[in-house]
């Protein structure tokens, strides 16, 4: 099932409610959170807090993609707070099987990120304790940006290894998934869209999801 992770990094804060709600209408059926930590990445954004202020706004999978310098500290609070699936950064985990461990003993679902520097190979032995993969297909930090279409091999490499390896990850794609891009990404074998600014916007998100939808699953 291809399946639209709105992140809601592109949505108005103010509104965040409506804004989700919005998103949902129009036929997405994932939250992405992006938790940014001014270490890891050069922007700052939210966390726990924000998870649970949303957990009872939306019955939909919170998504939350840690682009923080040491995940294991926050995992539990994300727990807490209602997270459903959390995502760490391959670049900042000393001890990935262990955080992977930990995201799974917290009751939520694993899953790992490499950002556009870091071969897939480097997943290769955690790949069995994942429920997904999300390979950036920009470099993380800021919302808008231009797809980098080098995702796109890192993408059907990692559809090949799961078929060769008899997995069942699935593999998640996030920046500058838009309307002109996502065909392509879907053809590579990405089933977990993530897209901000290509739905987000002022009295549009609901038909921007719908027309995203249509053309991801044509
Ligand atoms: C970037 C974030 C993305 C971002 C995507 O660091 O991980 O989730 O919100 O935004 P767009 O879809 O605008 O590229
Ligand atoms: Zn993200």
């Amino acid at each position: 099932m291809i399946e639209l992770a709105f992140s809601i990094l592109a949505s108005d804060f103010a509104h965040l409610a409506d804004e989700v709600a919005a998103a949902e209408r129009g036929g997405g059926t994932i939250v992405h959170v992006d938790v940014m930590d001014g270490h890891f990445v050069p922007n700052i954004t939210f966390g726990p807090p924000m998870v649970q202020s949303l957990r009872p706004v939306t019955k939909l999978p919170l998504d939350c993609h840690l682009m923080v310098e040491n995940p294991d500290a926050f995992i539990p609070a994300f727990a807490e707070a209602g997270a459903d699936m959390v995502s760490v950064q391959q670049e900042v985990c000393r001890h990935l099987h262990r955080t992977l461990q930990l995201i799974e003993q917290n009751g939520m679902k694993p899953g790992v990120v490499i950002n556009p520097a870091t071969p897939v190979d480097t997943l290769i032995e955690v790949l069995p304790m994942v429920h997904y993969v999300l390979v950036m297909s920009v470099n993380p930090g800021f919302g808008g940006q231009k797809f980098l279409p080098l995702a796109l091999e890192k993408i059907a490499y990692l559809a090949a290894l799961r078929k060769e390896m008899g997995l069942g990850f699935r593999i998640e794609v996030d920046g500058g998934v838009a309307h002109d891009t996502v065909g392509a990404v879907v053809e590579a074998g990405a089933d977990m869209l993530v897209a901000g600014s290509a739905i987000f916007s002022p009295g549009k998100t609901e038909q921007n999801a719908r027309e995203f939808l249509k053309v991801a699953r044509a």
